[in-house]
């Protein structure tokens, strides 16, 4: 079914060492050398400067700012034309339940283009920036610089306070060329070695063996990938964290994250509302559920393969730095190494993403629904009942093993497309574990005396309320449903 990728391929590999004299391939195109007139001073962070340099790459760049095209792709929506920002609250009703006691349960948007991304955050609802200063990491390209001068204060000064230390020009500057970039020679370079570099050496990685290749996927990985903000007793965060001590390169399991994130009280860094348990939390993991084995890594495949495919612009053919959705771009990307046409490509992605959202949703409302037996059986208890305590432990661990399994499918921005069967898995073993803890839940509640409705009321409109200001208009209401239909079976 991709009769260029072998040609694909090989030009991969052969990029490594001929990265300009490529032309015949399919997939790495013809890059004419440029002349470089300008000279980049170390250290230099203004894009505006390195832009003199490189203005294809600088005027790409600048498009991320701009509403996408809309109406191309099914599930992310991000920012459209029509100037509406979509949340996964109003999307995933369930998570307004599950997220409720911090800022995601107030706020949750999905994604848009890099330029707005602190903008977004002065803009989120502020519980969603009260960890403080440790907010910027993955926003501001000032980050590096700032943890290595303010060590701990970095991580637990309010946001507002970090924030001040950046030069008032460039506060609303999102990633910039240097977060990816050598300014030398215009390799790609890792800049965050506080967050990434520290992970990647607990797993073992030699970050100066990896391939190009690799590299073209490590940049996104500095960013889309999960983490935890571990706190001190008072709720203070002291430090930042990826949760990969348990994995090895091209394999970092959500078994591995979820062991790293419980073996440490430290980590659990909120209250859930409805069941009164301190939790751990998971974000956008891309670069984990990519790198999981997925069939276009395996094929070595990278990030900027799909999201920053060669593009023409006057003369050049350049790599599309308004990095954004290959469904946004007409499937050109894919089409680099896929001879189907884009319409089919299309839908094979649309049709990966269905499959998962119906798990996805199946296994959101099954713990949430788990999450509303505790709140009963913790009524039970305060009425002075009988709990059965041997099976609420049990019941109580395999709940956390569902929560955070169906958080990391949810919160990945992939909707399972970056790969489709870790994904399957993932958000199966997600509804088995609620199931089950659900079936110890009713059995304590009987024991105790305790009736319980066959349909457990999940009390949705008390906690969609809880949403911030951003809420849809009732005429945009955008509810994915579960395209399977099983859902209202439960
Ligand atoms: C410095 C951190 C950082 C780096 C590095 C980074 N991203 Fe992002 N990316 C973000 C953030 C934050 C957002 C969401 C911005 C918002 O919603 O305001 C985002 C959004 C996106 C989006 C959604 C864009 C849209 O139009 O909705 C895509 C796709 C994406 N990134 C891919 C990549 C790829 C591929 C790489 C590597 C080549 C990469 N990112 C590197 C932080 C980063
Ligand atoms: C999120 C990471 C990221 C950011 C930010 C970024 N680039 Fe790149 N850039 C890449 C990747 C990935 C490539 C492909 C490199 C490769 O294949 O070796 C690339 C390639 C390039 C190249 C080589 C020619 C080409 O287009 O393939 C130039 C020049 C360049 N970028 C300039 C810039 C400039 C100027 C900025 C800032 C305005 C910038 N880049 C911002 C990731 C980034
Ligand atoms: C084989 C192609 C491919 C590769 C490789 C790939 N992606 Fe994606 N990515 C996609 C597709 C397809 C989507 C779904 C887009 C949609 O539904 O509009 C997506 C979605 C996303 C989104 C959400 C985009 C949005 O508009 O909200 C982000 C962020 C993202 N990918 C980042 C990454 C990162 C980081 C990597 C590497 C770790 C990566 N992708 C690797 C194809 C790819
Ligand atoms: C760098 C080259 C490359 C790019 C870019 C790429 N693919 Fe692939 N794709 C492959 C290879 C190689 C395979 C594996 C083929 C095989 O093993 O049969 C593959 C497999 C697939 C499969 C089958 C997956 C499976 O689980 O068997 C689908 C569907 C697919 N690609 C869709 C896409 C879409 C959609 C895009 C763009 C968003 C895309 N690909 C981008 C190279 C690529």
């Amino acid at each position: 079914m991709i009769g260029k990728s072998k040609a694909c391929l090989i030009a991969i590999g052969a990029a490594v060492t001929l990265t300009f004299l490529l032309g015949p391939y399919g997939c790495a195109p013809e890059k004419p050398q440029r002349v470089k007139t300008v000279t980049i001073g170390d250290n230099e962070i203004d894009p505006e400067i390195w832009g003199k340099a490189y203005p294809e790459e600088y005027e790409l760049w600048k498009m991320t700012e701009k509403p996408e095209p809309a109406g191309k792709s099914k599930y992310k929506r991000g920012f459209d034309a029509d100037h509406i920002t979509y949340d996964k609250l109003s999307e995933y009703p369930y998570m307004a339940l599950l997220f409720n006691g911090w800022g995601f349960g107030v706020e949750y948007n999905e994604p848009k283009g890099h330029a707005n991304m602190l903008r977004d955050q002065l803009e989120v609802d502020a519980s969603r920036i009260k960890a403080g200063g440790v907010c910027l990491s993955c926003k501001t390209p000032y980050a590096a610089g700032l943890q290595k001068e303010m060590g701990k204060d970095y991580y637990s000064l309010d946001y507002k306070d970090v924030m001040a230390k950046i030069p008032e020009k460039n506060r609303q500057l999102g990633v910039a060329c240097i977060d990816c970039h050598d300014n030398k020679d215009m390799t790609l370079k890792i800049s965050r070695g506080f967050t990434l570099g520290a992970a990647m050496k607990d797993m073992g990685v030699d970050q100066s063996k990896l391939t190009r290749q690799e590299m073209r996927s490590a940049v996104c990985a500095q960013c889309h990938v999960t983490y935890n903000i571990p706190k001190d007793k008072d709720m203070k965060s002291v430090g930042l964290f990826f949760p990969w001590q348990n994995g090895k390169w091209g394999d970092i399991s959500i078994e591995g994250i979820i062991q790293k994130i419980q073996s440490d009280d430290a980590n659990r860094e909120w209250k859930q509302t409805v069941t009164g348990f301190k939790l751990g939390f998971i974000r956008h993991p891309e670069f984990e559920l990519f790198s999981k084995k997925s069939v276009h890594w395996k094929a070595g495949a990278a990030c900027a393969d799909c999201h920053m495919p060669y593009t023409k612009s006057g003369v050049f053919k350049v790599s599309d730095h308004r990095v954004m959705s290959p469904l946004k771009n007409d499937m050109k990307a894919c089409m680099q190494c896929h001879t189907e046409t884009a319409e089919w490509l299309k839908q094979q992605v649309i049709e990966i993403q269905d499959r998962t959202v119906s798990i996805q949703i199946r296994s959101g409302y099954a713990t949430a629904t788990t999450a509303k037996l505790f709140e009963a059986v913790h009524k039970a208890k305060a009425e002075g009942k009988t709990i059965d305590e041997e099976l609420y432990k049990k019941a109580k661990q395999y709940y956390e093993q569902a929560f955070y399994r169906s958080l990391f499918i949810g919160a990945e921005n992939s909707i399972g497309f970056h790969n489709p069967t870790e994904a399957m898995r993932v958000l199966g073993d997600a509804t088995a574990f609620a199931t089950k803890a659900e079936a110890y839940l009713r059995q304590i509640l009987t024991k105790a005396g305790v009736d319980v409705p066959l349909r457990v009321d999940l009390e949705m409109a008390k906690y969609l309320e809880g949403r911030g200001t951003k809420k849809l208009p009732d005429d945009k209401s955008v509810e994915f449903k579960d395209p399977s239909g099983v859902q209202d079976m439960f």
